[in-house]
């Protein structure tokens, strides 16, 4: 039989339409926002184990960023005087470093997950303000001699700011003082190699105080020579906030001060929350309540549609904004190692992140990967003012 010109034709449709169908399928987040942004995920000790091997072969496809979600933290990695246990945080490092992953460090002060012995001497003591400040020092050059630039980026500071723009009392700032996120970031800078990123890291950073009293810090730090290289929004969201606009003005905000933005621990709740129990404070636990934990046999439906349209619109903010932003990472991978099946109440049935229970790609993920990113990004909106 002899080729005909339209059969010859028809054949390159069938067969392009076919690679068009399987290039759409095979695209992945990383893929699909190589342009834009870096897009990561936090990983737990867990995953390494041999129960969760499809969850961690999902990492590098999907993901080229990693957090470390708890094992770089003080007291998981050095729960008592001259205890470490990097054998997590060591894994944790080679596998970015094998998949030529963006490593990040979370975190090097925090006033959670912080072991008591950190701020007394060996009589149990408190420490003095030089005394907190070396061992402090002592903690960055360890990290810094195990892993170097291997980890890319460190979350310096975590949580120093409360919602009303004041700075946190903690043990940190009682015995340091107002300058400890200013001390912190000097001893990160002083010990960690230059190229490694230093950011300061909080949850909910769009509310206004917050969002001034971040501008205000990083402006003051570079005005005193410290240097700070980004923000990290924790993105710790619900369904129903916050709203487009606070996001954009923090986002904007904080690259308007000279930093870049980086979204770090980002879900989306669809379970009920109590009034008040907004942002993302670990302290907080609430009792168990069954009305509480309302889609324990699955998410109906219509709840999936609201779940993905609220992420495309937020991913849609973030497209037009790329330029702002060095990475979006996920706190976590799949629904079932998300910490909001277990905060602010334990044993609940949580749907926050783009996989499902059993790695499958969720609506969210489709409309997410379905997005295009804007030609030209629209103008900007007036700067914030900055509330005294
Ligand atoms: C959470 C972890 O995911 C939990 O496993 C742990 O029990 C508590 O901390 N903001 C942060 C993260 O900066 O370190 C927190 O991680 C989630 C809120």
């Amino acid at each position: 039989m002899k080729a005909t010109p339209i059969a010859i034709l028809l054949c390159f449709y069938l067969l392009s339409a076919v690679a068009d169908e399987e290039e759409t399928h095979l695209r992945t987040l990383k893929q699909a926002f190589h342009d834009d942004f870096l897009i990561g995920a936090a990983i737990e000790k867990l995953l390494f184990e041999e129960g969760a091997r499809p969850t961690l072969k999902l990492v590098p496809t999907q993901f080229n960023s990693i957090s470390s979600c708890n094992m770089l933290k003080w007291s998981p990695f050095n729960p008592k005087p001259e205890v470490y246990d990097h054998r997590a945080a060591d894994a944790y490092v080679a596998f970015g470093t094998k998949h030529n992953m963006y490593v990040v460090g979370h975190v090097l002060f925090w006033h959670n997950q912080t072991p008591e012995w950190v701020f007394r001497d060996v009589d149990s003591k408190q420490l003095d303000r030089s005394a907190l400040l070396e061992r402090m020092r002592e903690r960055v050059r360890l990290l810094a001699t195990r892993y170097g630039s291997k980890i890319e980026a460190w979350d310096v500071v975590n949580e120093a700011i409360e919602g009303n723009g004041h700075l946190r009392n903690s043990t940190w700032t009682q015995i340091i003082g107002k300058d400890f996120i200013e001390q912190a970031f000097r001893i990160a800078h002083d010990e960690l190699p230059t190229d490694v990123e230093l950011l300061y890291n909080d949850y909910s950073m769009t509310g206004p105080k917050k969002r001034d009293a971040v501008v205000r810090m990083i402006l003051e730090l570079k005005q005193r020579g410290v240097r700070i290289d980004g923000v990290g929004m924790q993105g710790h969201w619900s369904i129903n906030g916050p709203a487009l606009a606070d996001i954009e003005a923090s986002i904007v905000a904080f690259s308007q001060a000279g930093v870049e933005v980086h979204i770090t621990e980002l879900d989306i709740d669809v379970l009920p929350r109590q009034p008040g129990m907004h942002g993302a404070d670990v302290a907080k636990q609430l009792e168990q309540d069954e009305a509480m934990d309302p889609y324990r046999d699955g998410l109906q439906a219509e709840m999936q549609q609201r779940l993905a349209q609220r992420y495309a619109d937020i991913f849609q903010l973030f497209l037009k904004h790329r330029e702002k932003i060095k990475r979006v990472a996920f706190w976590g991978t799949t629904d079932n190692h998300s910490w909001l099946n277990n905060w602010p109440i334990k044993g609940r049935t949580s749907y926050p992140l783009l996989f499902d229970r059993n790695g499958a790609p969720k609506p969210a993920f489709h409309a997410v990967i379905g997005l295009k990113a804007p030609e030209d990004a629209a103008d900007d909106p007036a700067p914030t003012v900055i509330h005294d």
